[in-house]
């Protein structure tokens, strides 16, 4: 297995993970991506010419995904919406992506009969209560929350059906909340980083007592290339490093990283259903494949962020406004639904 389609390489975790890929392995990666406001083509430059051929494209193209399907070993399916918040502001991209977009993959998949890995995230389980030892197992039934996560669901189980039905080798990963270099600035710590370096102070959704596992988006790749070339079609596997932490300690870290005072933040208006936890329990991932996170230590993998960010104004730089802008412009909407819950 040699040469890989990658769907959605433009974006945060499919850019890292073609780094990854270029710097362990001899493949040959053809990506197709949309460049949507969350795709940078920029995030690829660097990397060897001759191993990398960019196609700018939508997924839910039936003529143009059979085509690139037909000249490749395997597909790794990362395009998708993934914002939550953007889910609840206007769901319909959403489902068109996550949904018809993995439907036309799947087809063309099944029609050459290639091998197929989608990624997927821990939001499809729903979420945990803050005081119980619980964390998400391979056997732990679906009941996503938002708009996006139910669009993942419906992909997952799309997935499921074309491997009992059809026969399509495909595996799934569900992983953790990743961070690194690459990410969208509408992203709660890529947010936080370039607020401070704005001179914004940080938003904190409600109390911040919400916990997401963090996981290093290098360590996510290192998961996906060893499910690819060892995992077992058919089989779904957990992806996560470990790394529950609340978001209120999550801002107080990055502003003392930054050399600000810890409670220099702001208490905004909480997400409407906002999932209070995720936690992975990754022990079929460790036993069965043999995988094991490097960058497991948030304390540094948050400073080299911290730096990346820094370093890299120009990269940013041009999302952050309109970020901000659409942010702003979903406040009144958000805070309405919100106050219709009760909250
Ligand atoms: P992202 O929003 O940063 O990138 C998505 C990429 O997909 C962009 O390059 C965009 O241009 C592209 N894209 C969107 N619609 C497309 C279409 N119709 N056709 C072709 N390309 C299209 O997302 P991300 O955070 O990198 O997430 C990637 C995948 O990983 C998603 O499937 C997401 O559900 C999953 N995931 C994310 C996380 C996380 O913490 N970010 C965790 C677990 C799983
Ligand atoms: O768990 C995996 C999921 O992680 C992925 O499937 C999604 O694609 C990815 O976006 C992420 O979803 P979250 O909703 O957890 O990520 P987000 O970065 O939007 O928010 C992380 C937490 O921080 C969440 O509890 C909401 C909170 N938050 C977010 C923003 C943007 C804030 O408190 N303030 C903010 O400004």
């Amino acid at each position: 297995m040699r040469r890989l389609l990658v769907t959605g390489g433009a974006g945060f975790i499919g850019a890292n993970f073609i780094h990854y890929v270029m710097a362990h392995t001899d493949f040959q990666v053809t990506v197709l991506d949309k460049l949507t406001y969350a795709g940078h083509e920029s995030s690829l430059k660097g990397l060897p010419p001759d191993r990398l051929t960019f196609v700018h494209g939508d997924i839910c193209d039936e003529v143009l995904v059979d085509a690139l399907v037909a000249g490749v070993d395997a597909v790794v399916h990362y395009a998708a919406e993934s914002h939550n918040d953007n889910s609840l502001a206007a769901p319909l991209p959403f489902l068109q992506t996550n949904i018809v977009g993995s439907y036309v993959l799947l087809e063309a998949v099944r029609k050459h009969g290639k091998r197929f890995h989608h990624i997927s995230t821990d939001e499809v389980y729903g979420d945990l209560a803050l005081d119980e030892p619980l964390r998400f197992t391979e056997h732990t039934p679906y009941n996503p929350s938002s708009p996006y996560s139910s669009t993942k669901a419906g992909s997952d189980l799309l997935v499921r059906a074309w491997v009992r039905s059809f026969g399509v080798e495909a595996t799934i990963s569900n992983c953790s909340n990743n961070y690194g270099p690459f990410q969208h600035v509408e992203k709660f710590i890529p947010r936080q980083i370039t607020n401070i370096i704005d001179g914004i102070r940080p938003k904190l959704y409600g109390s911040g007592e919400n916990v997401r596992d963090w996981i290093h988006a290098d360590d996510h790749s290192a998961a996906v290339l060893l499910i690819l070339q060892r995992g077992v079609p058919g089989e779904t596997y957990l992806i996560g490093a470990d790394g529950e932490r609340n978001n209120k300690d999550v801002i107080e870290a990055i502003l003392v990283g930054m050399g600000r005072p810890a409670d220099a933040y702001d208490h905004v208006t909480d997400r409407p259903g906002h999932d209070l936890r995720y936690a992975i329990d990754s022990s079929k991932l460790r036993t069965e494949l043999g995988w094991t996170p490097s960058k497991a230590d948030f304390a540094a993998g948050l400073a080299e962020t911290i730096h990346w960010y820094r370093d890299n104004e120009d990269w940013w730089r041009e999302q952050k406004a309109a970020t901000e802008a659409k942010y702003a412009a979903a406040g009144e909407q958000l805070a309405g639904a919100a106050s219709r819950q009760g909250r």
